[in-house]
């Protein structure tokens, strides 16, 4: 074997340092060292990295298997086979990281050491996530919709039960699902539009208050059942040049966002004009009293799929933010989002009013 000393430690390290490999090395509760990659990779820098518990880099649920995976990779090195598993690690930004884990047991400063590789896999298990997230949320008003449209023709077939009310009711329960599937669906193609840099606007002249009340009207099915109230403050008129449908896909994916996430609180939303560098902008902004949104996770919820950690379960594909903050870009707007964790979320969407 090769004696440490042979080498001269600050060597090694600035070979390691250079390394395009993202190395660590770590005992049972902490990492003591980092290279860049790694750095990099972990989206944190290295004196927080070395503060911070391994415990920490996980999801709670995966804390009790890694631990058994990392006392089956040692039982593993001791035989002399090569240590490989697959984790999870928690940015600080919130965002979920795939790491395939490779590593091997070594001395490090007298102590027993684990010396890791990690290699990224976030984009094949992000697209191996998604596709089971988009197939359960397309399935779950599937199931519904099939399930109304029994009991419809059930009741026709029995006419001495089948009151008018009743089968208003089904079809409308049925007319819901069909709306939430055609939006599903919208926001697949919306995507892949956007990613092949093809979305266009249909810019003609409107009135944003109008689209705006049509927007939360619809949502009443959705504000009723999450026991939101919701205000409107501004004008009753704001004409301007706008993708009607475009900007009604901004409108509901914020409200459905504020409702989603409003724990129940009063929803308001309010409308004015401003002016910036002789340009007028209508400013319309979404404020609940919600959950809210860690500072950290401000950019990420703006990415495509990214729904944060302790959200929840919540449904949706994680797609909306990213969505309407391109429409809002493909008009020459923007949005922005202030937020704490506990007391609500507020996002402001602007758009220029008139065409350049
Ligand atoms: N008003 C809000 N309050 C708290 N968290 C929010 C709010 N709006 C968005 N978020 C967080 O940002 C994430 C991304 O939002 P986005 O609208 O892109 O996706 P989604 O609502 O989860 O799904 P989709 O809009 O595709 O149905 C959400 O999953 C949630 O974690
Ligand atoms: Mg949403």
């Amino acid at each position: 074997m090769m004696q440490a000393n042979e080498y001269a430690p600050e060597m090694t390290e600035r070979l390691l340092e250079r390394l395009p490999y993202s190395v660590v090395i770590h005992d049972e509760d902490r990492i003591f060292y980092v290279n860049r990659a790694a750095e990099n990779l972990m989206g944190m820098p290295r004196d927080e990295i070395l503060k911070t518990p391994l415990r920490q880099f996980l999801l709670p649920e995966d804390v009790n298997s890694a631990a058994q995976k990392m006392e089956n990779a040692f039982f593993a090195l001791g035989q002399g086979k090569v240590a490989r598993t697959e984790e999870r690690l928690v940015r600080p930004d919130g965002k979920t990281i795939y790491v395939e884990i490779s590593g091997t047991s070594v001395e490090f400063a007298g102590r027993p050491a684990g010396l890791i590789q990690l290699r990224e896999l976030t984009s094949e298990r992000e697209q191996d996530e998604f596709i089971s997230i988009a197939s359960h949320e397309l399935k779950t008003p599937l199931t519904s919709l099939r399930l109304q449209i029994q009991i419809l023709n059930k009741v026709l077939k029995d006419t001495e039960s089948a009151s008018e009310a009743q089968t208003r009711k089904l079809l409308h329960g049925a007319e819901q699902q069909i709306a939430r599937l055609g939006s599903l669906v919208d926001q697949l193609v919306d995507v892949t539009k956007l990613s092949v840099g093809k979305l266009e606007l249909n810019r003609q002249s409107h009135n944003l208050v109008s689209i705006l009340k049509q927007t939360i009207a619809r949502s009443e099915f959705e504000s009723k059942h999450t026991d939101c109230i919701v205000t409107y403050n501004g004008p009753d008129e704001l004409q301007g040049t706008w993708d009607a449908a475009k900007v009604d896909q901004i409108f509901t994916n914020l409200l459905n966002n504020a409702l989603r996430y409003g724990a129940g609180k009063p929803v308001s939303i309010s409308l004015r004009t401003t002016e910036r560098e002789t340009r007028s902008y209508a400013e319309v902004i979404f404020a609940d009293r919600g959950i809210g949104i860690p500072a950290a996770s401000h950019g990420l919820i703006f990415e495509k799929f990214e729904k944060i950690t302790g959200a929840g379960k919540a449904p949706g594909l994680g797609l909306g933010l990213y969505i309407a903050r391109e429409i809002a870009r493909h008009h020459g707007g923007d949005i922005q989002v202030q937020s704490r964790p506990g007391e609500g979320s507020k996002f402001t969407l602007e758009l220029p009013i008139s065409k350049r």
